[in-house]
């Protein structure tokens, strides 16, 4: 089977081809004429996503040594996202298995990530054998889902408030940093004092209403945002400056700890033996680092994609659709499906089918 995924939800333009449940090609394009702005401008998404969705498809389809006349079929993401930049990838998908009379199937982008550690290079996957928690932390989305062993899943906590993505690229952009300060956040930590000032931790042990954080897998990253701000405000340009590797290394240990105990804490208290992480900040260094440590103290095995499918790519898309019609699902020749914007609006929370 021969499959074409594409994915145009937020700012990444990506084509991808799997075949056999292999991934072939991966092209990801990511835009950088938000960065003037501090923060993705929908409208400019959907036109910059206009301008180049025909050329990644082509370059995805070209790199994978097969032609568009032998695809079988057609996913893309029907959300959730920026409801302008998912049309531009559904329409285009849809109107392209049109015509070439192949079917289409839509894809959610948070179960795409849930279910990234089924992509498959060559040389298998990295998925568990067992069922397992799954981490997905990105700009738009902070949840904790449970996936069973026949791949059904239950979302058991999410953000109240901002993602944990939000969290980094927010505060990075109080300090001065450009867009998406996540990663810029995660270098400038290396050389920073991660206790140089405790930002707080909502919803944990350490927060203030501690007495009711058990068993609550929600998270909350407002707070941080505010307490960033205002511990900022009272302090000089000057020592600022000075200090801006170890205010970086501060937020992200916040952010960090706040994910990492939350997923353990999922973990053990569902008696699950296997962790995976996805979703851009998942490739955030301190937090692959932190949550490795602690899986191996509680007995956990960490599952995590490769960086380059942490963030959004379309080889999670075709992936995921690989992973459906393996497991029983008719892809309909259907071209009318129309993008969501939300989580809720398009979550299977039962089952991959
Ligand atoms: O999954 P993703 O590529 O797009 C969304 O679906 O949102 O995630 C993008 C988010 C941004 O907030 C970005 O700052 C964050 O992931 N991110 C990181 C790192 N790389 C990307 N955050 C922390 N550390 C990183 N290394
Ligand atoms: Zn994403």
């Amino acid at each position: 089977m021969n499959i074409l995924g594409i994915e145009t939800s937020c700012d990444e333009t990506s084509g991808a081809v799997v075949c056999g449940g292999q991934v072939r090609s991966n092209v990801v394009s990511s835009q950088h004429c938000h960065a003037i702005f501090g923060g993705v401008v929908p409208e400019l998404a959907s036109r910059e996503h206009e301008r180049l969705i025909v050329s990644i498809v082509d370059a995805a389809v070209t790199e994978s040594n097969i032609t568009k006349n032998d695809l079988d079929v057609i996913a893309a993401t029907a959300g959730p996202g920026l409801i302008g930049a998912v049309m531009v990838g559904l329409c285009f998908a849809q109107g392209m298995a049109y015509a070439l009379k192949i079917p289409f199937i839509p894809i959610n982008h948070i179960e795409a990530h849930i279910f990234s550690p089924f992509i498959n290079e060559g040389s298998g996957h990295n998925a568990p054998e067992a069922s397992y928690v799954s981490l997905t932390v990105s700009g738009g989305h902070t949840l904790l889902s449970l996936v069973a062993q026949d791949l059904s899943y239950k979302v058991i906590g999410r953000t109240l408030d901002d993602a944990a993505g939000e969290a980094f690229d927010k505060t990075g952009k109080m300090l001065g940093l450009p867009y998406p300060a996540g990663p810029v956040i995660d270098k400038l930590a290396e050389r920073g004092d991660t206790a140089f000032h405790h930002f707080p931790r909502a919803l944990t042990s350490q927060s203030q209403t501690s007495k009711s954080y058990h068993g609550n897998f929600d998270f909350s990253f407002s707070g941080l945002k505010t307490s960033v701000l205002t511990w900022l405000q009272k302090q000089t340009p000057e020592f600022i400056e000075s200090h801006k590797a170890d205010i970086a290394a501060s937020i992200q240990e916040a952010i960090v700890s706040v994910l990492v105990e939350k997923t353990i804490s999922a973990a053990r208290s569902h008696h699950l033996k296997a962790v995976s992480m996805a979703g851009g900040v998942s490739a955030n260094s301190a937090l692959r680092k932190a949550m490795k440590e602690a899986c191996d103290k509680a007995g956990i095995t960490l599952h995590v994609p490769a960086a380059l499918y942490s963030t959004d790519n379309a080889a999670m898309i075709a992936t995921l659709a690989a992973l459906k019609l393996s497991r029983g699902m008719k892809a309909e020749h259907r071209y009318n499906i129309a993008p969501y914007a939300s989580f809720a609006a398009g979550a299977r929370y039962a089952s991959l089918k």
